[in-house]
């Protein structure tokens, strides 16, 4: 199974790349899940069908899926009900599960619970994570050490502890460390999945803008400097032949960009993808299919 993991800022075309993506390795016979795990979910939009909280097949080969955040999250309080009650009870914080998904952090923790599920289960040979503005990328990285740390604490709490949460309720203590190296694996499978090469990869979209190429340049300084390699970039919206001298100037700022990255990203595929003159849906994304992979700016 590979994980090709689209990230970048909000706007600059990741839900569409990811779709695209997701239809070139269903179109070559690869079993492929399109996964939204951006709340604001954009790939039923994009692919201009009914997705809804389970994967579901949208053509062959390829199954999309918009997690259902609340859904999840009240799962995700079931599974780890214990681990949950004794911290929100140790800092005496009354949360009620629906509220719980809402509370920063929790999503990626949720995200990461989810996109585990799918790992291990291995039905799929490609999929295709399309990710929320914010880099989500770094809190699954990170979680394995905040994990591991918490893991060590608890631990060395145990025999202190683990014997007074027995007493207040039989077994209370023994399902807290339950639940947390169970959530301690699961954030390290993922982790060395995400910095295994040969089973994820990570696409840089972007816009030849200072603002986009700026945050670019530190999302993938941030994310290589936690051993994860980014190997592709694509860079989005680039205008194309027209005299105009409207787009006369955007071209020539556009160029000093996109010249910018392909210098400093010498060693990664760079693809230039077009200004579509309008929103790219439904069967337009065979067209961007088409120019990322059959042009083989990138490669899968
Ligand atoms: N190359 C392009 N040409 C024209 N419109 C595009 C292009 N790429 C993306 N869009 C449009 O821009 C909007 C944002 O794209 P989207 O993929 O949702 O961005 P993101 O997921 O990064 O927020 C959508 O309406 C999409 O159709
Ligand atoms: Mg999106």
């Amino acid at each position: 199974m590979r994980l090709i993991y689209v990230a970048g800022k909000g706007g600059v075309g990741k839900s569409v790349c990811s779709a695209a993506t997701g239809i070139w390795t269903a179109d070559s016979g690869k079993e492929t899940l399109a996964f939204s795990m951006d709340p604001a979910h954009s790939l039923s939009d994009i692919f201009d069908v009914e997705i809804g909280s389970h994967p579901r097949k949208i053509r062959e080969h390829l199954f999309a899926y918009e997690p259902d955040l609340e859904e999840e999250a009240r799962g995700f309080y079931h599974r780890y009900k214990n681990i949950l009650t004794a911290l929100f009870g140790l800092f005496e914080v009354e949360v009620d599960p629906k509220d719980f998904g809402h509370m920063p952090g929790v999503t990626e923790l949720i995200f990461m619970d989810k996109l585990n599920d799918i790992y291990v289960e291995k039905k799929y040979d490609f999929v295709v994570i399309d990710s929320a503005p914010t880099a989500m990328v770094l809190p699954l990285l990170q979680l394995p050490s905040i994990t591991t740390s918490f893991v060590t604490r608890v631990l060395g709490m145990r025999n202190k502890w683990i014997g007074v949460l027995n007493l207040l309720e039989s077994g209370f203590g023994d399902s807290i460390l339950k639940e947390i190296r169970a959530m301690r694996v699961k954030a390290e499978t993922m982790r060395n999945a995400l910095i295994d090469p040969k089973t994820a990869s990570i696409t840089v979209v972007t816009i030849p803008e200072k603002a986009a190429v700026e945050e670019s340049r530190r999302l993938i300084e941030t994310v290589e400097a936690h051993g994860v390699y980014v190997d592709s970039i694509v860079i989005n919206h680039v205008i194309k032949e027209c005299t105009c001298s409207f787009c006369q100037r955007k071209i020539a700022s556009q160029t000093t960009y996109i010249r910018d990255l392909q210098r400093r990203y010498a060693g990664k595929h760079i693809a230039v993808l077009p200004d579509y003159g309008g929103e790219v849906k439904g069967d337009g994304l065979r067209q961007v299919a088409e120019d990322l992979y059959g042009k083989q700016q990138l490669v899968i």
